[in-house]
């Protein structure tokens, strides 16, 4: 019989390949293929007969919502929906160091609660000693709390200890990529273990109806497979982002098979675990400075929250050579756009300039929303007039120029108002509701408008302070 041919997996997508190539054709990254043990093929036969008929139902017929158990960390239940299912599997992916096993270990600790009553609860690392865990939990005022450890990596193992008696309630494995079966030849984090493994699992917390947190760890390189790996065979799938060096972190849902996505969840990282941020519009707002040219306040829409994050520009003229174009938080190939239009439809001349763009806080925005606000942090910039401080600024820019509608504009406004912004710059649009809560709307239908109304602005600020007494 014919050798099964070897594969070719590239670690960091999945795709396999017929044969090795420096750069994985499906999703483009460098050196991440490696050859695999070849598939046991499957046989023939492997459908029809003897096998049970379904028995199909209508669609309408009793549902029940699923069972759900609160944690008490009111910004984690947010983003899974409602609290954890149990018999579904949870992803939590994010950059090493960025506060997943300080997360897991604080939510565990919350279920397990006091001395009864609460979730039985069951945290295995593969990457620290017990004696660090405990360490952690210290550290994190939670030492009394009935969490069960253990340091494993073995899939068989953790297995035969979950499938007892008593079934556990929650169950964390921090992280996958340390998880092996031993039945596979390949090292642990490898593609075929990370999905070997997190499968034998899943199906122990289906059969069993625990949740199961998993923890992965996203990497750059794609030498270890990271959690895209796997997000199709979990039920939720949760992101934890934030800068370093920044003490904000940001949970983000990206798949939710019982709850809406795109829902986030605030925390700031204390010395004694990571705290709730209830408000996160305040903080995110807390450092800014007024009168700075450069800044300005986008009211965005995170999942179904507004928040408000401050937007800075920075555009200096640059030395002979290629521009600098360098982008924190925001996409780079929109603020190219939002740069082209600015020069060829308000003539604004960018080409001698490196432009810095930065989200303030190390949150991700991806509206297009915010584009307005871009090109108004921009324009401030680098005409070195300061965007009015109570004033906020959203709106998509389309290629001509124009200002486009975005959806939830009252959300956006009425969160303004809360924290006390005056005046918004925005999309005109032929029906909107007077006044909105002492709001005072500036709509603008094309980016020359914009740069004519912060002009204007730039102009009342500079004569105020003319007018104002000295010594002020
Ligand atoms: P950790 O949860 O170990 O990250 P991950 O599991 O995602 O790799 O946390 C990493 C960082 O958080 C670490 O650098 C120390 C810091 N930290 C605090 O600032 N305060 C705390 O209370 C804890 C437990 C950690
Ligand atoms: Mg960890």
């Amino acid at each position: 019989m014919a050798r099964p041919a070897a594969r070719y997996v590239c670690q960091a997508c999945g795709a396999s390949h017929a044969k090795w190539s420096g750069r994985c054709e499906a999703c483009g990254a460098w050196n991440s293929i490696t050859e695999e043990a070849p598939r046991e093929s499957l046989p023939r036969d492997t459908g029809g007969k003897g096998g049970r008929k379904l028995a199909f139902v209508g669609l309408t017929g009793a549902t029940e919502a699923p069972e759900r158990r609160l944690t008490g960390i009111a910004e984690l239940d947010r983003v899974t929906g409602g609290g954890l299912v149990p018999g579904s599997a949870v992803l939590i992916g994010g950059d090493p160091g960025i506060g997943k096993s300080t997360l897991l270990l604080q939510a565990v600790a919350a279920l397990a609660g006091g001395s009864e009553g609460g979730a039985r609860c069951l945290y295995i690392s593969g990457e620290e000693a017990v004696e660090q865990i405990r360490m952690r939990a210290r550290r994190l005022g939670v030492v009394d709390r009935p969490v069960g450890l253990a340091a494993a990596t073995s899939v068989r193992d953790i297995v035969a200890s979950l499938d007892d008696a008593v079934a556990p309630d929650v169950v964390v494995v921090d992280s996958i990529q340390t998880m092996y079966v031993d039945v596979l030849d390949s090292a642990p984090g490898t593609v075929a273990q990370v999905r070997a493994s997190a499968a034998e699992l899943i199906r122990l917390a289906k059969r069993r109806g625990f949740t199961l947190l998993l923890v992965g760890h996203v990497t750059k390189e794609g030498t270890i497979a990271g959690p895209r790996v796997l997000e199709h065979m979990v039920d939720t799938v949760l992101y934890f982002e934030g800068e370093r060096g920044h003490q904000f972190r940001i949970l983000r849902a990206v798949k939710n098979r019982f709850g809406p996505t795109d829902e986030i969840g605030v925390f700031e990282m204390t010395e004694r675990g990571l705290t709730e941020v209830p408000n996160p519009s305040a903080l995110f707002l807390a450092e800014r400075r007024g009168n700075v040219t450069g800044s300005v306040v986008f009211p965005g829409i995170e999942g179904t929250r507004p928040v408000l994050v401050e937007i800075q520009a920075l555009v200096s003229p640059s030395p002979p050579g290629t521009p600098r174009r360098a982008v924190v938080g925001w996409d780079s190939a929109r603020l190219a756009m939002v740069l082209a239009v600015l020069e060829a439809r308000c003539g604004l001349a960018l080409t001698g300039y490196d432009v810095y763009l930065n989200v303030a806080g190390g949150l991700r925005i991806s509206e297009p929303a915010a584009d307005l606000a871009v090109a108004a942090a921009l324009v401030s910039s680098r005409s070195n007039v300061p965007v009015p401080d109570s004033m906020v600024v959203f709106g998509e820019i389309g290629l001509s120029g124009e200002i486009r509608a975005v959806a939830q504009e009252e959300l956006r406004l009425k969160e303004a108002a809360k924290l006390g912004f005056a005046e918004a710059a925005l999309p005109p649009r032929r029906q909107r509701r007077a006044g909105i809560l002492g709001i005072r709307t500036r709509e603008v239908a094309h980016l020359q408008d914009l740069i004519a109304l912060l002009a204007a602005a730039g102009h009342e600020g500079r004569s105020e302070a003319a007018q104002r007494p000295s010594g002020h």
